[in-house]
């Protein structure tokens, strides 16, 4: 596979993993998930994870994949390379594992001190990376070996931190997010 065609693959199989952060920061607020608990002198998770942003999100995920699949014959016609397709566990594992990737981040900011909103450079960006890849190699492992080759996993890994800079720092800018990680 081409260069072109291993960014190509590598951006269009992590948009479902890419839209349920976004989506949750829209729709986040109501009961914390955590119920106010706390561990030691420290919220479990915080008032930044909520059961509506979770499920928003992974249910936006989901759908981005849906939307992708219908877009998969223009996209590859344009790009030239033939995009994956997503079955729908596979669509599904993205975007619930971004969303548990990105809550797993903030119970460790939680233990290591960090209140709500507090940068952990590196976790921030990669957290929900980890989690989407992690759910989706369980609930679709097939999919996910066809799709995730070596090379792809590269460009994942190193373009998805910059994307993701990027997209909060907009995000913040246009007042939506309180804090520009
Ligand atoms: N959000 C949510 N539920 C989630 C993830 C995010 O409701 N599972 C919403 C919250 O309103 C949150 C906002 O999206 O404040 C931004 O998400 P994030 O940056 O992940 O949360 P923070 O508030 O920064 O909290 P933390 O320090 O725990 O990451
Ligand atoms: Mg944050």
């Amino acid at each position: 596979m081409d260069t072109l065609g291993v960014v190509a693959t590598a951006l269009w199989a992590m948009l479902p993993a890419y839209v349920p952060n976004n989506a949750a920061v829209l729709a986040g607020g109501g009961r914390p998930i955590d119920g106010g608990r706390t561990m030691g002198d420290s919220r479990l998770l915080g008032d930044g994870k909520t059961w509506r942003g979770t499920a928003t999100g992974t249910l936006a995920g989901t759908l981005a994949a849906l939307v992708l699949d219908a877009l998969s014959p223009a996209a590859s016609g344009l790009v030239g390379h033939s995009l994956p397709g997503f079955p729908l566990t596979a669509g599904f594992g993205l975007a619930l594992g971004a969303m548990l990737g990105d809550i797993g981040a903030s119970f460790i900011k939680r233990r290591s001190g960090r209140e709500r909103g507090a940068a952990f450079p590196g976790l921030d960006q990669l957290d929900f990376v980890v989690g989407a890849l992690a759910c989706a190699f369980v609930v679709a492992p097939a999919w996910f070996g066809a799709t995730f080759t070596l090379p792809v996993l590269v460009v994942v890994v190193v373009a998805t931190p910059i994307l993701h800079v990027a997209t909060n720092g907009i995000a913040y800018r246009l007042g939506l997010k309180n804090e520009p990680w």
